[in-house]
């Protein structure tokens, strides 16, 4: 039997413990939810090897698993060999973007800020906005966090229809 057609999508932050785990939990329910599970492979990773092998952060599992989602991320560093094998890679901040662009070492289409599949930002990346980070902040900056990737839901999941052909 033939294999289903994949596009694989790896979220960046820069621990990978806070943000992009968020985004590969909130966004792994929401292709669930639209029938396309099979066809999205989803990852996530940091830009500093700090907590490799770790759980997402209890705060951000805390407030994610109020809203049902549950996050088993295990903290790896971005790679140079991810540029490769990831179709699309979704950064949270712009110090994220820069990460992965010095490892491209030339500008790269398929790297993007989270905010630019906001709704109210599409068209207009250069002022799209940061997911900004929530590890030295209050419990507010983390539900701030689950909001906005819950919001880039739609237009990320028509992305990767996109590259699926759809
Ligand atoms: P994240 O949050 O990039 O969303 O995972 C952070 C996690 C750890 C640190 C900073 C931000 N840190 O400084 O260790």
């Amino acid at each position: 039997m033939s294999q289903p057609r994949k596009v694989s999508v790896l979220f960046v932050c820069l621990g990978n413990i806070c943000r992009s785990p968020a985004a590969e939990g909130v966004f792994r329910r929401y292709v669930e939810q639209q029938g396309v599970a099979d066809h999205i492979d989803i990852d996530s990773a940091g830009a500093i090897d700090y907590h490799r092998d770790k759980s997402a952060d209890p705060r951000m599992r805390a407030a994610a698993s109020r809203r049902g989602y549950p996050l088993t991320s295990v903290a790896r560093q971005a790679l140079p060999e991810d540029l490769d094998r990831f179709e699309l890679i979704v950064a949270m901040d712009r110090d994220n973007l820069r990460y992965l662009q010095e490892l491209a070492g030339a500008p790269q289409t398929h790297i993007r800020l989270l905010g630019s599949f906001l709704p109210e930002h599409q068209g207009h990346p250069e002022q799209a906005p940061e997911v900004p980070d929530p590890y030295y902040g209050s419990a507010q900056g983390f539900e701030n966090v689950l909001d906005m990737i819950e919001r880039a839901c739609p237009a990320l999941c028509a992305a990767c229809r996109k590259l699926l052909g759809d």
